[in-house]
């Protein structure tokens, strides 16, 4: 009798139920589960139809993805599959939860799907570098068509119950609550009306349809370069559906196709990363001294000081999800400017179709709009996103010390003012956070929870949890000039300065930085954001303070590092160039420009690694993977290099070591390897492995 799963018969039907928390992934004790299972209902003359169905959150949540780094124990996925499909009598997969990636193609495998309305399939191995590799690109077509498939398998999103069902991705709707019982009822049906085996890998029409169109693919792969661009999975995966079409009505020639893209990708390095990256977002909430009896403090409304574009960002969270919020400021004329850009926002969204006319009012409908501090005395959680300067910052702290009901949670959205002198301001520090929201606020993953040294564990606790439930990445920060991942980022600021400053054109470093997979180089994104944002709090003569100088505030105003024509296209500017040349004689820099791709991004990015070596040996951040996930989900540093910590590990410690010391004797000691890459270096360690 297996562990993880029980096999009972109702009348003429086996129940097959697995229950291997906390996704039923597809391990070698589920496999092993579902093979006995199988064989045990072939050889009963009782059963005539099969139901598979779990216990738990979800149905099968797909492989094992921690498998993938070992050898894999046999029964093999294909090898249960086979048990499956081949199999004489109709097997019917019953879904709630997400029924994802192997998990779906398991449903695919069986002859029918029915499914709860709250239930979700897809097959989002792309995320991970991978395909859908047990038949999901040769079954899904079967099914879809060509050009839904490629959508949803290169996509990788899960798909709702009811849209499946209008795809074909599930024969049926079962009462919500109720699959078991629907589930054994359809099977029932099935066995009465002696309905046929249903097997997916029969059905040749829609790719006999596709036959028709080979231009498809290379058409599909040209429309979407620019979101591929450096991932390597999206490529197999239209690859391997053409494969399905080239090779229909012959399923095996299809297969044999499907698994030879998979095996490339599975030992990939881009799949590698992004396998590393899946653990590694979820590893952020383990916090060492938070347990899960750790007491969380009740958040049911929320009080946002300053309706500015942090802060109406900052509401817009907590709206989404039901909590109403008491939006402050200091006059009616900003309050209404930001309930305006809120309201904006929104209405952008319902006619994009992501939310209904109805929503739209609902949410808006939880602002409380309030002049002053006052009104906050009943709140939970007070979250203050004001003007960037520690006096003012702790002028409201203290009257928040004063007004803020006992055990209410005070926040300071800064991102980079010492957390702990704010908290000691409000008089009450144990119970004061940073929640450093990236902008913009409502669209950026990042969220890091800055730990002040007298903050309460139960604070932390509560702010990792509340992060998850708005959609955040939360990262544990420890206080320190610009937290995790602006301190790490600055270091490639100040390299990509040093690099133009030294002769190097910036077009050069730009492009450097895209080549390597960010979606722009660091001038294209200062000019984005705009030099009078970025350059705000800086009294340094600098490039950008020259250039906000002249009033080139980037593409918003008269162009910036590049000039713009009407098309927001940019081109080498000679007003950069002058002010850079300039600014370089005199600081009196030798012109000795870096040439190559290679050695550019040594300079840009070596520093980086160095700056999140430091950040781990002052203990700012708990664990090195935590800095690549905040740079992943801050900065969208390219998911496919693992960040900048997995990255360093896959160069190798002694290689960086080396190159950082050779700048060192050339430029100083900024680029003095930390101690703990060093040691790690030598010691033959690592980061993250
Ligand atoms: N393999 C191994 N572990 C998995 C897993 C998987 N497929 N999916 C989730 N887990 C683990 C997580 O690491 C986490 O572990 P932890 O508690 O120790 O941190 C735990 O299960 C719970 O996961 P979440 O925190 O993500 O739980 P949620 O409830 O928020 O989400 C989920 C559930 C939507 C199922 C989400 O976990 C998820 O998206 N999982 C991955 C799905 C996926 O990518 N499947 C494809 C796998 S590759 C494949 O099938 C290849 C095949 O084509 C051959």
């Amino acid at each position: 009798m297996s562990s993880v799963a029980t096999f009972e018969v109702e009348g003429s039907i086996g129940i097959i139920t697995v229950d291997s928390p906390p996704v039923n992934a597809l391990g070698i004790n589920v496999r092993r589960a579902l093979d006995e299972g199988f064989k045990r209902f072939s050889s009963d003359a009782a059963v005539e139809a099969v139901v598979l169905v779990c216990d738990g959150r979800t149905f099968f949540a797909g492989a094992d993805i921690s498998e993938f780094d070992k050898p894999q124990e046999g029964p093999d996925l294909q090898a249960v599959f086979d048990l499956i499909e081949g199999g004489s009598k109709p097997v019917v997969a019953a879904i709630h939860g997400t029924a994802l990636g192997g998990g779906y193609e398991l449903a695919l495998i069986c002859h029918y799907r029915i499914a709860v309305p709250s239930a979700k399939v897809g097959l989002p191995e792309v995320n991970l570098g991978l395909l859908p590799g047990a038949g999901g690109t040769q079954r899904l077509p079967r099914i879809v068509g060509v050009p839904a498939a490629l959508d949803i398998i290169t996509g990788g999103k899960p798909i709702a119950a009811n849209a499946a069902l209008e795809l074909g991705m599930i024969d049926a709707l079962a009462a919500e609550g109720k699959l078991r019982e629907d589930a054994i009822a359809f099977a029932r049906q099935i066995v009465a009306e002696n309905r046929p085996l249903l097997r997916v890998r029969d059905r040749n029409e829609k790719l006999e349809a596709a036959k028709g169109d080979p231009d498809l693919f290379d058409a599909y792969l040209a429309k979407n370069a620019r979101a591929f661009k450096g991932f390597k999975a999206p490529g197999n995966i239209v690859r391997a559906v053409q494969a399905a079409v080239e090779t229909a009505p012959d399923f095996d020639a299809g297969m044999a196709r499907e698994t030879e893209l998979f095996i490339e990708l599975r030992d990939s390095a881009e799949s590698a990363a992004q396998r590393y990256y899946f653990f590694a977002e979820r590893e952020t909430a383990k916090i060492p001294g938070i347990a899960k009896d750790t007491p969380l403090l009740p958040v049911k409304s929320v009080g946002v000081v300053g309706a500015g574009t942090m802060g109406g960002g900052i509401a817009m969270n907590f709206l989404n999800i039901g909590v109403p919020v008491s939006l402050v400021e200091m006059s009616q004329e900003a309050l209404d400017r930001g309930i305006g850009v809120i309201r904006k926002t929104y209405e952008a969204a319902a006619a994009k179709g992501r939310m209904s006319p109805d929503q739209v009012e609902k949410r808006l409908g939880l602002i409380t709009p309030c002049i002053g501090l006052e009104t906050l005395g009943e709140v939970d959680l007070i979250v203050e996103a004001v003007f960037e300067q520690m006096s003012v910052k702790q002028d409201i702290f203290a009257k928040l010390g004063a007004i803020a009901r006992p055990g209410a949670i005070l926040a300071t959205n800064t991102s980079f003012l010492d957390v702990n002198k704010i908290a000691e301001a409000s008089g009450r520090p144990e119970h004061v956070v940073g929640l450093h929201f990236f902008a913009p606020a409502n669209v950026m993953r990042l969220l890091e929870v800055v730990r002040g040294t007298r903050t309460d564990l139960s604070v932390i606790a509560t702010a990792m949890k509340l992060a998850k439930q708005i959609g955040k990445v939360p990262v544990l920060s420890g206080v320190c000039d610009g937290f995790i991942a602006n301190r790490a980022m600055r270091a490639r600021g100040d390299q990509a300065d040093q690099l133009v400053l030294e002769g190097t054109p910036l077009e050069a470093v730009d492009q450097a930085a895209c080549g390597y997979g960010f979606a722009m180089g660091p001038f294209q994104m200062m000019d984005l954001v705009g030099l009078d944002v970025i350059g705000r709090d800086s009294t340094e003569q600098t490039v950008m303070s020259e250039l906000v100088a002249r009033d080139r505030l980037g593409l918003k105003r008269n162009g910036g590092y590049y000039d713009y024509d009407d098309k927001r296209q940019g081109s080498p500017s000679p007003v950069a160039r002058e002010v850079i040349a300039g600014l370089a004689e005199a600081r009196g820099v030798p012109q000795i420009p870096t040439e190559g791709s290679e050695e550019i991004l040594a300079r840009l990015l070596y520093p980086v690694v160095n700056e999140g070596a430091r950040i781990l040996e002052e203990g700012i951040a708990v664990r090195a993977s935590d800095i690549d996930v905040a740079l992943i989900t801050g900065y969208n540093w390219p998911v496919y290099t693992g960040g900048p910590m997995f990255w360093a590990d896959t160069i190798g410690l002694p290689k960086i070591v080396a190159k950082l010391k050779e700048y060192e004797g050339r430029f100083g000691e900024s680029f003095k390897p930390a101690a703990l890459l060093e040691k790690l270096a030598a010691e033959g360690g690592s980061f993250t492995r």
